[in-house]
């Protein structure tokens, strides 16, 4: 059956573009790419842009782009959802366009934003390779993995469950049932890969939150950049959302900053690949074993 292979990029709708250019590159040492009036391509890689800011009042995610391997796989793809009766449409020549993609099909997700399948990336040209002047490592863990990962708010837990595994055809990688991290309340999280095994591509949760994205991941290949990422943050005093810390389950390391739009975006290292031969599915009892804790606001 035809899977996707990655999340390969992502959309968001911003109010503020030079803010987010400063972040972006000055803050988290992504590189600014593409540009073309009220849009910036944000570049992690070799692919001409991983990262779509699109001027608007939302912001929010927009769209969460995933790759397929070859164009019959989309196809196939696309062909399943339709006969499951899910309303899907070609994009056009301008979407694929401000994708950087070949070719790209579109459906909403139940929270508020869009998917959208896509074969065929451009890559930036040999004589402009991604180049940070922030990171010390070897840049941003990407390629077969893809952009990172992320988090969208489940409006309704059982309905994005089914959504995300039955339509999407996400597979699990493990649960979270938390009592620890919001007082009195408990969290359930459920976490999705795809079959090239970064251990989630998306994950979901139901719990108040002012937007549609609680967070996005960005992963550096260096542990080393992680903590200068952080230093940057506090000095020009970003709000940390939770502070450096691990996860249970993907064992990340990282921590938590607010992006100009309000979201959070998780800046982290060594996140576990899945090889689902030997995968076990596994329900932890906390969101992180050690630290994410909120940080009090800068003076
Ligand atoms: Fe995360």
């Amino acid at each position: 059956m035809s899977e996707l292979s990655s999340l390969g990029y992502v959309v968001f709708s911003v109010s503020d573009l030079a803010r987010w250019e400063a972040f972006a590159a000055g803050i988290l040492g992504l590189m600014p790419g593409r540009r073309a009036p009220g849009m910036l391509g944000l570049r992690m890689d070799e692919h001409a842009q991983r990262i779509l800011l699109v001027e608007g009042h939302d912001d929010d995610i927009a769209a969460a782009g995933w790759q397929f391997d070859t164009r019959d796989d989309l196809e196939a793809y696309v062909e399943r959802l339709t006969a499951s009766r899910i309303a899907v449409h070609e994009g056009d020549r301008a979407l694929a366009e401000s994708r950087q993609v070949e070719c790209v099909y579109v459906c909403d997700d139940p929270n508020g934003f869009t998917h959208e399948f896509y074969f065929g990336p451009t890559h930036a040209s040999i004589s402009t390779p991604f180049r940070s002047p922030l990171l010390k490592g070897a840049g941003f863990e990407t390629g077969r993995l893809g952009m990172g990962h992320i988090l969208p708010v489940a409006r309704d837990y059982a309905q994005s469950l089914d959504f995300y595994r039955n339509v999407l055809g996400l597979r699990v990688s493990d649960t979270i049932r938390d009592s620890h991290t919001v007082p009195g309340a408990t969290v359930d999280a459920t976490f999705f890969h795809t079959r090239t095994g970064r251990h989630h591509s998306l994950a979901t949760m139901a719990m108040p939150f002012p937007k549609r994205l609680h967070h996005v991941l960005v992963q550096v290949q260096d542990m080393d950049d992680v903590g200068m990422a952080y230093d940057r943050c506090v000095k020009a005093g970003l709000r940390i959302h939770a502070g450096l810390g691990h996860h249970p389950n993907d064992r990340m390391f990282s921590f938590y900053v607010e992006t100009p739009s309000g979201f959070g975006l998780e800046y982290g290292y060594g996140g576990i690949v899945i090889d689902d031969n030997a995968w076990e599915v596994k329900n932890y009892s906390q969101l992180s074993d050690w630290g994410h804790r909120p940080q009090p606001a800068a003076q």
